[in-house]
């Protein structure tokens, strides 16, 4: 079984894709973690994110053991992620990589934004996670401050609505709902709520 999960930054995709793959004891692939690997590269070696041909480069050359570093799941991380993000010399070097761990026994549970249009059209389960604007960005920003971080509020929700106009916005592999995908608004859920949803939904189509 391949669980496909898309939706835009915060909506709690990363959260549901790791208790699906616990529950279902499948291989887990946060794709995210391959752009950010992807963007910190290019800003630690001081390349230019918006040179195609620089970050092309990059991405054929990725290796799964950059996936480890320190500092990938940071603001600053995502932000990297999503300039380079749109080239289409990126995210073609990085399909063969995606679709072979999918194809990998027992089955697998792949989180990103175009898992369910474009890497693997044909998974058994598509799910698109959303929730609103304000709700990702009152959860990212409780989220640091329980870190001990001074952030503010108004300046999430507006990298938020930056980063939803980028990722959907671009012409290579955009954030869009799949036709066959079941949305899952996660809103006025908090997460057991949101997963008893997801299981409903895997249920529903196995
Ligand atoms: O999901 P995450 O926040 O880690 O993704 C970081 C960025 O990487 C996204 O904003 C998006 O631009 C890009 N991305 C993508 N396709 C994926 C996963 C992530 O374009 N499948």
């Amino acid at each position: 079984m391949i669980i496909a999960i898309d939706g835009p930054a915060a909506a709690g995709k990363g959260t549901l894709a790791l208790r699906l793959a616990d529950h279902y004891r499948l291989n887990h692939l946060d794709t995210g973690l391959l752009y950010r690997a992807i963007g910190r590269i290019m800003a630690d070696r001081g390349l230019d994110l918006d040179d195609p041909v620089a970050a092309g480069a990059v991405a054929r050359t990725l290796d799964p053991a950059d996936l480890g570093h320190a500092d990938l799941r940071g603001r600053e991380a995502g932000e990297l992620a999503s300039r380079v993000a749109v080239h289409p010399e990126v995210r073609s070097a990085l399909v063969a990589f995606q679709r072979d761990f999918a194809r990998r026994a027992p089955g697998a549970v792949l989180d990103g934004r175009d898992i369910g249009t474009a890497i693997c059209p044909d998974a058994e389960v598509k799910i698109f996670v959303t929730a609103s604007p304000e709700v990702r960005a009152r959860r990212r920003t409780d989220e640091l401050r329980a870190k001990g971080r001074n952030v503010d509020y108004e300046r999430i929700l507006a990298e938020i609505r930056e980063r939803d106009a980028r990722d959907s916005g671009r012409s290579s592999a955009p954030l869009k709902q799949a036709p066959d995908a079941a949305v899952l608004d996660t809103s006025a859920l908090d997460i057991d709520s949101a997963f008893e949803a997801a299981i409903a939904i895997v249920e529903a189509k196995r």
